[in-house]
């Protein structure tokens, strides 16, 4: 039988033990919440760099980050998922917004664009910010046809006429990559498509959600 002593040996070790594990558990709480912080501190930056390639910043004078909606159009965004819109005002007057759209049919699966327009429906400007497609064929776009996405400045749903919005092979206005057709058909597609939605969304793209 234990004696009040034994008793006594199994309640300090039992008590240092339960004590270590109660620090270890808000040690690694408060990590996980400083990890979380630092991670969508970082996307967001991440994303501001992409938005000041799309608009100089004197452009604007609002937060784009902090001025945003969420929109759902599956047939038009690329994807069942609401996506971002971020809106760049200068003295309260809309400059251009930039939708986190998809093209959801890349060689290797989805890819992620930020499509920034400007009222009345011209692109501004069109960065790849996420994708997966073949290194050396599908991703010509950010080395061996680095302008190629410049080409979308300027342009509209007139400019070129809808019905040339695609690529040469399928009897459009935008060239291909050498030997990788499917990913700038899958790109141009999507930009096409988001222009479609913002020309059906803009008054409510600019006003809903809107900051006070
Ligand atoms: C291993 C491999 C990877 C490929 N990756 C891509 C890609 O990322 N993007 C793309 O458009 N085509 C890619 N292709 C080529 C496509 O299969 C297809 O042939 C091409 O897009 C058609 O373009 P073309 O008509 O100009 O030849 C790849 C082909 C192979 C064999």
């Amino acid at each position: 039988m234990a004696t009040p002593a034994d008793k006594r040996s199994f309640i300090v070790p039992t008590a240092t033990l339960a004590g270590i594990a109660a620090v270890l558990t808000v040690g690694l709480a408060v990590l996980a919440n400083v990890t979380r912080e630092r991670i969508v501190h970082n996307q967001q930056a991440w994303i501001k760099e992409h938005l000041d390639v799309l608009v100089a910043p004197p452009n604007y004078d609002n937060d784009p980050l902090a001025d945003t909606i969420e929109v759902t159009a599956p047939g038009l965004l690329g994807t069942q998922a609401p996506v971002t819109a971020y809106r760049m005002r200068k003295a309260g007057l809309p400059v251009a917004v930039a939708i986190r759209s998809i093209a959801p049919n890349g060689y290797r699966g989805p890819i992620e664009l930020l499509v920034a327009i400007a009222p009345g429906g011209q692109l501004l400007g069109v960065q790849i910010i996420r994708h997966n497609e073949t290194p050396g064929l599908g991703d010509a776009f950010e080395n061996r046809d680095r302008g190629w996405l410049e080409r979308f400045r300027g342009l509209s749903l007139s400019n070129p006429p809808q019905q040339r919005w695609s690529v040469r092979r399928d009897g459009g206005d935008f060239d291909a990559f050498t030997g990788a057709t499917i990913t700038p058909r899958a790109i141009v597609g999507a930009v096409r498509k988001t222009l479609e939605f913002y020309q059906g969304n803009e008054d409510r793209l600019y006003r809903d959600g809107r900051p006070q």
